[in-house]
């Protein structure tokens, strides 16, 4: 059967965890589609137009720690407010979506832009602090130099440029289940996205 699950939010909510782990849980393909967008801006980074970089996307270029860089999180977003970028980067995602055996697809657009029809909709949120405390963790321990103050500013950025572009900003789709993960841990967060699944399964 084909199911598309769409995990949309913001910077760090725990969205790439939780696909993660439902992905394995029901043996659905998972694809990271900010991936794409860093991919795109790490890119132009190195002085490749971001549109021609959208275009040619080959899957090595979506391969690598260096994609992690705050640096590059930032011209993600930035490459990510560009109409043409994200055009030519929907047919990939929509292909992926329509695989089968089931899907998951976690970024910013997927509930309202890329899978309008997705059988299941979540959108995985936190507050701007806790999830500043949960990157820094993680880039910290991955040696990436960076402090709390940097990160909780680069997570701000970040929130006010996908949520304030004209094209696909970052809002939950109508039908949505939002799953707040600031006083949930990740095993109570992924029980509620599996109860979202199951439900739809039947
Ligand atoms: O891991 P984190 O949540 O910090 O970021 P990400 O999901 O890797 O996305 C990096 C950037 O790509 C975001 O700040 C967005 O600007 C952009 N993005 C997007 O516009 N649409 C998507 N579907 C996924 C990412």
């Amino acid at each position: 059967m084909t199911i598309t699950v769409a995990i949309d939010g913001p910077a760090a909510s725990g969205k790439g965890t939780i696909s993660k782990a439902v992905a394995a849980r029901f043996g659905f393909a998972h694809l990271d589609t900010g991936l794409l967008y860093r991919a795109v801006g790490a890119k132009m980074l190195a002085g490749v137009d971001p549109t021609d970089a959208a275009k040619g996307l080959v899957p090595e270029d979506v391969v690598g720690d260096h994609l992690r860089t705050p640096e590059v999180a930032q011209a993600a977003s930035r490459v990510a407010t560009l109409h043409e970028v994200r055009a030519a980067l929907v047919d990939f995602q929509r292909a992926f979506a329509a695989r089968a055996g089931g899907a998951v697809l976690d970024g910013r657009d997927i509930g309202t832009v890329i899978c309008p029809d997705a059988q299941v909709k979540l959108f995985v949120t936190a507050s701007a602090e806790v999830r500043a405390e949960r990157r820094f963790l993680e880039l910290d321990g991955k040696g990436i130099e960076v402090t709390r103050q940097s990160v909780l500013a680069d997570v701000k950025e970040r929130d006010r440029r996908d949520s304030e572009r004209a094209v696909a900003p970052l809002i939950p789709a109508d039908d949505a289940i939002v799953i707040d993960t600031s006083t949930l841990d990740i095993d109570a967060a992924v029980k509620h996205a599996e109860d979202a699944i199951r439900a739809v399964l039947g």
